[in-house]
């Protein structure tokens, strides 16, 4: 094993986007680059702990070190992350669609000629609010992300209480949010941690030295190893 202050830790990531079909070709997505959730599983894996990543679709590399579960959908995600407990720590930094195609069609829609159709959507399942409400196998810290354009702060607390998870790490992902290029695809980001304590705000910093932070306060919360 890799010595450091996660050695002997299961860190369970979610990050990238999930992509629900509508149809072989077209798909339902919300935009995300993968980066930050990327970005803490290295960071995980770099502090020693075994890391399991499950990964919508992005165009990264897979983290050094860290094993890679990718999937498509939001049900496969929440599939491939039950199987993947028990975990000490589970960070779903992943962008899930909220909803997807109640019905896939199992061609291509065609548009000759015909009505334009409607699309009827339905819930995907809600993968941090499940595992965070696991009856059995709930990893002792739970976090969350919150990207969010207005009120960031608030919608983060409630979005805390509601989801049942420990932490949220809230970000602006407004256009205005200050950040060159855009949180979204890019490589900096300003982040809130909030927590039972209250808010830190941090300062804007590369993905990269954002998830290095995160991973350090989730060794000092998780604390030294039982029987080490
Ligand atoms: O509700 P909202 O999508 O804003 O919540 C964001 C947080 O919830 C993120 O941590 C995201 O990974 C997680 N999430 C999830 N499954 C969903 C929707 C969001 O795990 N279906």
């Amino acid at each position: 094993p890799v010595p450091g202050p996660l050695a002997g830790r299961h860190v369970l990531v979610t990050s990238g986007p999930t992509h629900e079909p509508i149809d072989p070709v077209r798909y339902i997505a919300n935009r995300s680059s993968g980066k930050q959730g990327h970005a803490i599983a290295a960071a995980a894996a770099r502090a020693g702990a075994r890391v399991t990543l499950v990964c919508g679709p992005v165009n990264l590399p897979d983290p050094s070190g860290v094993t890679v579960r990718p999937v498509e959908t939001a049900r496969q995600m929440l599939a491939a992350v039950e199987a993947a407990l028990p975990a000490d720590a589970a960070i779903f930094a992943a962008a899930v669609a909220d909803w997807r195609a109640a019905r896939e069609a199992g061609e291509k829609m065609k548009k000759d000629g015909g009505a334009i159709p409607a699309l009827t959507l339905t819930e995907n399942p809600d993968i941090l609010a499940t595992i965070a409400h696991h009856p059995a196998q709930r990893p002792r810290l739970v976090v969350g992300f919150a990207a969010e354009t207005e009120n960031v702060v608030g919608y983060a607390q409630a979005k805390r209480a509601r989801k049942g998870c420990d932490w949220i790490v809230a970000n602006d992902v407004s256009p205005r949010s200050g950040i060159a290029g855009g949180v979204m695809g890019g490589d900096q980001n300003q982040v809130h941690l909030i927590t039972e304590a209250g808010v830190e705000d941090w300062p804007t910093a590369s993905k990269s030295d954002v998830a290095e932070r995160l991973v350090a306060r989730i060794a000092a919360a998780l604390g030294p190893l039982e029987g080490a």
